[in-house]
């Protein structure tokens, strides 16, 4: 193991010289299985064994000790070396190739990172990792005013941003539970489950987010943190997706059976493709919308980082899902497809009533009847992204703004607004 002192030395420009080449080995999908560069001597040595005569017994001590010796042995005995060919084929046996690697179901060791047979998941791990913030970073002075003000919001403007809250706070935590408790036991992919828990900690910044705006605002936590029991088009949405989780909550809950892997399915386009790909958009449209007018600013930037990280969520799901079709083609039969298209359909619906409820007039350049078309045209996506036939042909997207607002760089804007000072129990200090 490395100390202390070996680390610093390494920190020194001759050691540097040593490691050069730090590039991670990356072996594509398509490639055909390879070992190592760096193993080439213990490859020939496969090779050349004779299968039937490797030892098959785990890598005990015994086996490491013979193996250690070796590099001591001075004259070693052509049975001493035999010994130690054997126990390092043994050895290699037990590397996890490319070819071992599956979303659902593999057997390969799961704490072995390398070699990626999902490429993709790994570049989103790091660009989740490149576009960290935090919510306290952000600029609040404006919003506390506003949101104190008698005549600064409409009625219905401060129902939207309380719904929202209120939706989104306990929405976030579903989903946090989700990956956690039902998602990463049965992803058995490593650079999956390393994307994951970044996107765990993610839901934890966002759920951090809207306690941050409740908060600062001096909102009824209590009524914002129970909307999902008790405000009817909220609490739908919540129980729409729970009863997803919930199916694979039984600690017994195994993948393995066609039942069950689409059952899991099932879980991932709930949470994917209709919680996260859905539910979220309508609540994110409106506060973005309000940001649009200089209204609530504070929290309409926090909804922008919240929904720079959903939108890869989303497409990190998509892409989970497209892969355990790809590798499990008979899941994806006649009755999962219409199992998934119904799903997401229902989801649609689900978010249509709650844009009726929360906009029962014209608000910040929107209406229920534009929000539909917009949720038909999210929906249209949602199922395109998963090879499924369109359910509102020529649905069109009337918020072209929404796409631009996404793409946003963190550098844009991020730092001429952002907190330089945060203490938790004291005042709010602010750049400006
Ligand atoms: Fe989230
Ligand atoms: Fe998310």
């Amino acid at each position: 193991m490395l100390s202390w002192e070996d680390y610093y030395k390494d920190e020194a420009p001759v050691k540097k010289e040593e490691t050069k080449n730090p590039e991670p080995r990356v072996a594509e999908v398509t490639e055909a299985e390879t070992i190592p560069q760096e193993s080439q001597v213990q490859q020939e040595q496969v090779q050349s064994s004779d299968t039937d005569t490797l030892v098959t017994e785990d890598m005990s001590s015994e086996a490491m000790q013979d193996i250690e010796n070796y590099t001591t042995m001075k004259e070693p005995t052509e049975a001493e070396l035999e010994k130690v060919r054997e126990r390092m084929a043994s050895a290699l046996e037990g590397r996890v190739q490319v070819g071992q690697k599956a979303m659902i179901n593999s057997k390969a060791d799961l704490n072995q990172l390398v070699p990626f047979k999902y490429k993709w998941a790994w570049e989103k791990y790091l660009d989740g990792t490149a576009n960290h913030w935090m919510p306290q970073e952000i600029n609040m002075t404006a919003d506390i005013a506003l949101w104190k003000s008698e005549d600064g919001l409409t009625e219905d403007e401060r129902t939207i941003i309380k719904r929202s809250l209120g939706f989104f706070s306990t929405a976030d935590s579903l989903v946090a539970n989700n990956v956690v408790l039902a998602v990463y036991k049965h992803i058995t992919n490593p650079e999956c489950r390393q994307y994951l828990l970044r996107q765990a900690f993610e839901e934890a910044i966002h759920t951090h987010a809207y306690q941050y705006c409740v908060e600062s605002l001096g909102m009824d936590e209590g009524e914002i943190f129970n909307m999902y029991r008790e405000v009817p088009c909220v609490e739908a949405k919540a129980a729409w997706g729970l009863k997803y989780t919930q199916a694979l909550e039984d600690p017994n809950f195994e993948t393995g059976t066609p039942e069950k892997d689409k059952l899991f399915l099932s879980n991932l386009i709930a949470f994917y493709c209709v919680l996260e790909g859905m539910f979220f958009y309508c609540g994110f449209s409106q506060i973005l919308s309000m940001g649009r007018r200089n209204k609530m600013t504070g929290v309409s930037e926090q909804f922008q980082y919240i929904m720079r990280d959903e939108s890869m969520h989303v497409n990190f799901g998509i892409d989970v899902i497209n892969s355990i079709i790809n590798e499990n083609p008979g899941l994806w039969d006649e009755e999962m497809k219409k199992r998934a298209s119904d799903m997401i359909v229902e989801g649609t619906e689900l978010e249509i009533n709650y844009a009726r409820d929360t906009m029962p007039r014209g608000v910040l350049g929107m209406n229920a009847k534009t929000m539909e078309e917009y949720l038909k045209y999210v929906c249209n996506r949602r199922l395109t992204q998963i090879n499924l036939p369109e359910a509102y042909p020529g649905a069109e997207n009337p918020f072209p703004w929404m796409s631009e607002i996404m793409d946003l760089r963190k550098e844009k804007n991020f730092f001429e607004t952002r907190v330089i000072e945060y203490q938790v129990g004291g005042s709010l200090k602010f750049d400006d």
